[in-house]
């Protein structure tokens, strides 16, 4: 691999590159390196490389010309990387990928970056290597070079391999222990001593799921996982903060097609299939909310029917959905009862269909691990204004960036309490 770097800082790659693995890589030939500076390839008498931006601001940025000059010398075929915050962050599969080019031309930036129109002059993939901003492309560059490097054969030693490293198999890793067994009371897993190959391939893999689970669970979104896998992820003890989230479906006070408050009937789907994801996520409380007496008498009668009558008989796992639901008459009634048990008022999150909202379902998720949250759940034609300005929040409403979002609110809520809570949110 010949790593071509266009770089206004040479100077910067002298010792990471003159020391370790890449040192030796470079020794035995399986690296090559090429530091080109763009000032080199600049005409005028002060060598410039830098201007003011048009358009005013603050900072120069980087002339094109040195560069394109210096970049119209790489080798034919050589793939372009420009290093960017902008660019698909850098991960191990792309690392991978990279390896079997020949020649990687990486171009660094340095002040507010590179005139823009060097993307329509060449084809270049940009490359992030995190959402942050560095001095220079020089740090992100060196990052990508070794990534790389590691997948090269030979550039590893013989004992060491990139297969089992983090995000090489889509978990992070498993622990390592050395010599001591015991350094300050604190012993090595009896498991790596005992021996038994069998054990020790198991023990890792369930301490790789572990780590993944407990530090980067949106790794485990992409992965297929195995039956053993999911066996052993759900033995891991975890928080559970859907006990903190409470939801009332609100019958009063909503708007009806005229925009005016009024008060809708209950809705037989819309109690069960609630109940349902209620118990699916293990939430705190679901509250149905109607100020109408003879409505209440007929939720009353319906939960009846489902948690102790026929319908628990033939179906239980009904009746375990529908055995949470509290009737109240009023949003405020509710909120007093989680005050009640939990100790400290609800934070109130109302939804809507329209608007944009001030918070997302992270947010909610985030506020869920301090306190207990009630999600306002509108019915008929939504929530009433006196709800959404008393609210704490108002959640973004789902797909509020397409013209058309007119979803059940038996849909919205499973939709947003998977954002909140799902497995590896
Ligand atoms: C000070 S930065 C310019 C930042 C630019 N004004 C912006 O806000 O995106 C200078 C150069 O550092 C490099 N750089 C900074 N952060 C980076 C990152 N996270 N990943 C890759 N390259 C980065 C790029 O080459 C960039 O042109």
């Amino acid at each position: 691999m010949h790593y071509h770097i266009f770089t206004l800082f040479p100077e910067f790659f002298h010792s990471p590159l003159s020391c370790g693995l890449m040192n030796k890589a470079r020794e035995k030939e399986i690296l090559r390196f090429s530091l080109i500076n763009p000032r080199d390839y600049a005409l005028d008498r002060h060598k410039s490389v830098d201007d003011r931006p048009y358009g005013g601001g603050p900072g120069m940025v980087m002339l094109l010309d040195p560069l394109v000059k210096a970049l119209n010398a790489a080798p034919v075929g050589c793939k372009k990387i420009l290093l960017t915050p902008k660019g698909r962050p850098l991960g191990q599969r792309r690392a991978a990928l990279l390896s079997r080019e020949k020649d990687l031309a990486l171009i660094c930036g340095r002040y507010e970056g590179i005139d823009a129109r060097l993307e329509e002059l060449f084809d270049l993939e940009l490359i992030s290597i995190g959402d942050f901003v560095l001095n220079g492309g020089e740090a992100a560059a060196l990052c990508l070079m070794e990534a790389v490097a590691r997948f090269l054969p030979g550039f590893l030693g013989k004992q060491e391999s990139t297969g089992e490293e983090s995000f090489s198999a889509g978990f992070l890793e498993y622990p390592h222990y050395t010599r001591p067994e015991e350094y300050s009371g604190l012993r090595v897993p009896e498991v790596l001593l005992s021996g038994n190959h069998a054990r020790i391939t198991r023990w890792r893999r369930e301490k790789a799921l572990e780590n993944t689970l407990k530090y980067r669970s949106e790794l485990l979104e992409e992965k297929v996982l195995q039956p053993e896998d999911i066996d052993c992820l759900q033995k891991i003890p975890r928080p559970r903060p859907g006990r903190n989230l409470h939801l009332v479906l609100v019958h009063h006070p909503v708007l009806n097609k005229m925009g005016r408050e009024s008060t809708t009937s209950l809705t037989n789907l819309d109690i069960h299939d609630i109940g349902r994801v209620w118990a699916t996520y293990g939430l705190g409380g679901y509250y149905l909310c109607t100020p109408l007496r003879d409505q209440q008498a007929l939720a009353e009668r319906l939960i009846r029917h489902w948690t102790r009558g026929f319908g628990a008989q033939a179906n239980p796992d009904r009746a375990r959905a529908l055995s949470g639901i509290r009737i109240c008459s009023s949003v405020q009634e509710a909120i007093q009862e989680i005050a009640h048990k939990a100790g400290v008022r609800p934070v109130v999150v109302a939804t809507s269909a329209t608007g944009t909202g001030n918070i997302r379902c992270k947010g909610v998720r985030e506020l869920l691990s301090n306190s207990p949250v009630l999600l306002l759940l509108g019915t008929g034609y939504g929530l009433a204004g006196s709800l959404l300005d008393e609210a704490d929040h108002i959640l973004s409403p789902i797909r509020f960036l397409e013209g058309y979002n007119h979803l059940s609110v038996r849909s919205a809520v499973s939709i947003l309490v998977d954002r909140i809570l799902g497995d590896f949110s």
